[in-house]
């Protein structure tokens, strides 16, 4: 255990306006919106419009709400952990973007790609920061733009995602709450189950990547589905058993919000009733990096200082976790 434990001290998030609804989604594919209700738990996303926004911009939002909330300015943070798999460029990195739009002149910045699970990998990473000293102010950041990998013509993948931001400053805790425990998977042998295949130094953009379509999200959703119900339910199994946790000392559950029939198995598993998990899915879909720290943001009046939140994750890659925390917020 480390001497110094890393907190959460402040919650921001992004969301664009226009709404995606089922029944908007029913003019554009052959579905409906009780397939895509009882299939996943979704009824609408949100998706950025303006064309001349994407992932950074809604980072940086997020990322103001959070120094305006902890009352702090941009030149006090000292790194910027972003997460995402729909970066603005290949390169710069989206956080060197979001330093420049938000002005955190003293902060260096990276991103982390880990899809699904890229949330909780960058909040273990800019933990460690803190924990080793080298960091008082660090701004995590899940943002992703789905809707500009999404195929809208591929009915399966298309009715999942939305785009959004979230995003949380880790500090030193000066209790005993913070990030306690963290255990994260990766295992590589997906055999494409989940992936954008264009645009990378595999397949570089070219005319023929584009007409067969290369540059947006494939997924086999029974295989993917089969996986992350297990990992997800693994996972979060695993870390309850090493911290010697009860489904009676966990007062929350913050899953990934993919598909709310996964959510429900993992909340099963481990004997949580569905008043302890944070589900909205129904409202934003699936924003890849994005879903945690939202569900953090909409559920941050509700927690009480002390909690014990279990967060988890199930990505591609395939990549998955859970962080066990102790909620250091609302003294
Ligand atoms: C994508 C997903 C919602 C599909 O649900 P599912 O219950 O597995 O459905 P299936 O893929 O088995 O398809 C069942 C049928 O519905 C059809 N279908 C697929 N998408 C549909 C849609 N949007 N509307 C109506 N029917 C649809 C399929 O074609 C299939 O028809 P068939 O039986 O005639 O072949 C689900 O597999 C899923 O959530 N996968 C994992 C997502 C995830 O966790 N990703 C990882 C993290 S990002």
């Amino acid at each position: 255990m480390p001497e110094i434990r890393a907190v959460i001290t402040a919650v921001g998030h992004y969301l664009p306006e226009n709404r995606l609804t089922n029944s908007d989604l029913e003019q554009m594919v052959d579905t409906n919106d009780e397939w895509i209700r009882t299939r996943t738990g979704i009824k609408e996303r949100r998706i950025l419009k303006d064309e001349d926004k994407a992932t950074a911009f809604m980072g940086a939002e997020a990322a103001r709400e959070v120094l305006e909330q902890r009352g702090i300015g941009a030149e006090e943070i000292d790194a910027i952990v972003l997460a995402t798999v729909t970066p603005d460029y290949i390169f710069p990195a989206t956080a060197c973007l979001v330093q420049e739009y938000i002005g955190a002149t003293n902060a260096y910045g990276f991103d982390l790609s880990a899809a699904c699970s890229g949330f909780l990998y960058a909040l273990t990473t800019g933990a460690h920061f803190i924990e080793a000293g080298q960091a008082e102010k660090v701004l995590v950041i899940g943002s992703d733009k789905m809707s500009s990998i999404v195929d809208y013509t591929d009915r399966s993948t298309c009715i999942l995602f939305g785009d959004g931001a979230g995003a949380v400053l880790l500090e030193a805790s000066d209790d005993q709450t913070g990030l306690v425990d963290y255990i994260h998977h990766t295992e590589g042998d997906t055999n494409g189950a989940l992936c954008q295949p264009g645009g990378g130094s595999m397949n570089p953009a070219s005319q023929e990547t584009v007409a067969q379509r290369l540059h947006y999200i494939k997924q086999d959703g029974r295989v993917v589905f089969k996986k992350a119900t297990v990992g997800m339910a693994d996972v979060v199994t695993e870390i309850m058993e090493e911290n010697d946790l009860t489904a009676d000392d966990v007062e929350w559950l913050v899953p990934h919000q993919a598909n709310l029939r996964i959510i429900d198995a993992t909340a099963q598993r481990v004997g949580l009733e569905r008043e302890k998990v944070m589900v909205n899915i129904d409202k934003y879909g699936n924003t890849t990096a994005a879903t945690i720290p939202l569900c953090l943001y909409d559920w941050k009046d509700k927690l009480n200082h002390g909690d014990n939140l279990i967060l988890a994750a199930f990505g591609g890659g395939y990549t998955w976790g859970a962080v066990y925390m102790k909620w250091g917020m609302n003294q």
